[in-house]
């Protein structure tokens, strides 16, 4: 019987694997430049750190998470987000006594038990960053514009950027009791789903997909509109950062996250190429989180983003995955001339050039095949003959143009010509 990898859950095989390695080598790159360092979570947690972070009232919380009881009776959660386990990590290594803001970047798989379909996985990879222990409004800035740096970096097409705030808790508290006070009217008319959404976190109706809730909602007060002068002033410190930043945003007053972490700052990036699933990367500011995990009050503000979905992103419009064949193939025409010239295959990739050789004992012409196939730059031939002689033909497959190089400066001038 054959088996397949479970439902929701993806290989990723080249040429799509180079693709998602060059989103992460830029990011890498992008956190580096903006002084994050990297940190390494576990895969799992106590499930504990997800329901006091993320919130009871979530759908994540409520029916998405793997969770399982170990061999020792505790109750384990793969990770379904990445900020509440940096949060709890910083509490757990006191890292409330290094410099601060700390920054930290990661790149992990993320586990939510969703239901399938393009661009929605139950395993997906996020890159994201977190910053700790400041709560200045130019820090949301600098989240945000890093982010649109790293979708700009890697040309993504159609992105759109929304920004909103939720506010601080206690201020959320009296905003929720207005707008229970308009939806109540309309409650008996709503569906059961929305029904039961809006006596657990009435801003998620905002979110629904349902006609009849968007219908009633359309006229509900918007916390955006009702924010305390604090959060008030903070969102529009943020929005000043970002037009400062030339960045292109809009305000939404209907933005709600899918974790009840957030405070004050939310935001959302969307690529317009990618259909139902357009959500390439979010976050927010989360002032109350540490303190959940019971750290000392701490604020943060952070983002995540979905790299399948970047590259699904990267892939619209038919645009060409990125080749990447090697930058020569060394064709040696005898069994044990081959095992002669080893040292010279470990001298060109010492050197860092991309090498592959004949590994099946082909005969000339199949090699030229194989190295075609490959997409290989160059072929390196090398008979009895040409040993014996101290030379080799170099081969360009773009131009079909060949060389002799003498055997002693091959290395060096392979490492010229690749240049
Ligand atoms: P999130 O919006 O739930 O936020 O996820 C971040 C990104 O992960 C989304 O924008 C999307 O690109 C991707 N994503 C989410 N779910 C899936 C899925 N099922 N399949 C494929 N891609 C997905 C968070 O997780 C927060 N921890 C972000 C954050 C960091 N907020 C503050 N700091």
């Amino acid at each position: 019987m054959r088996v397949s990898a479970p439902r929701g859950t993806r290989d990723v095989l080249p040429p799509e694997g180079r693709l998602r390695r060059r989103v992460l080598d830029v990011a890498q790159e992008r956190f580096a430049v903006y002084a994050f360092a990297p940190i390494t979570t576990p895969t799992f947690e106590d499930t504990e750190v997800f329901v006091r972070g993320i919130g009871t009232s979530t759908d994540i919380v409520r029916k998405e998470m793997y969770t399982f009881t170990d061999l020792g009776g505790r109750s384990i959660t793969l990770r379904p987000e990445g900020t509440a386990p940096v949060a709890r990590a910083y509490v757990e290594h006191g890292m409330h006594k290094l410099p601060q803001p700390v920054k930290l970047w990661y790149v992990a798989p993320m586990f939510r038990y969703e239901a399938p379909q393009a661009g929605r996985y139950r395993e997906h990879w996020q890159v994201g960053a977190e910053v700790l222990g400041s709560d200045d409004p130019l820090v949301d800035a600098e989240a945000i514009a890093l982010l649109a740096d790293l979708f700009a970096r890697l040309e993504v097409p159609g992105v759109r950027l929304r920004v909103g705030s939720m506010d601080d808790p206690e201020a959320r508290g009296e905003y929720r009791r207005r707008l229970l006070d308009y939806l109540e009217p309309y409650a008996r008319d709503l569906p059961p789903e929305a029904r039961e959404r809006m006596t657990e976190n009435p801003l998620r109706l905002f979110d629904s997909k349902d006609e009849r809730v968007q219908a009633v909602m359309a006229d509900a007060p918007k916390l955006l509109h009702a924010l305390s002068p604090p959060a008030r002033e903070h969102h529009e410190r943020v929005l000043a950062a970002l037009d400062r930043l030339d960045i292109v945003y809009e305000e939404d007053p209907i933005l709600v996250r899918g974790l009840d972490y957030y405070t004050r700052t939310v935001f959302e990036f969307s690529c317009d190429r990618l259909g139902a699933q357009s959500g390439i990367g979010g976050g927010g500011r989360y002032d109350r989180l540490v303190e959940d995990l019971g750290g000392p009050p701490t604020p943060g503000v952070g983002f995540g983003a979905g790299v399948e979905r970047i590259c699904l992103a990267l892939q619209a419009e038919g645009r060409p995955l990125p080749e990447e064949g090697p930058d020569c193939y060394l064709a040696v025409v005898d069994g044990d001339l081959r095992m002669r010239l080893l040292p010279l295959l470990a001298a060109l990739r010492a050197r860092g050039l991309r090498c592959e050789s004949d590994l099946r004992g082909r005969g000339l012409k199949a090699m030229l095949r194989h190295a075609d196939a490959l997409g290989a730059r160059r072929v390196v031939i090398i008979g009895p003959r040409d040993a014996e002689a101290g030379v080799a033909t170099i081969r360009d497959m773009r131009t079909g143009e060949q060389d002799e190089v003498p055997l002693d400066r091959l290395v060096e001038h392979l490492v010229e010509v690749a240049r």
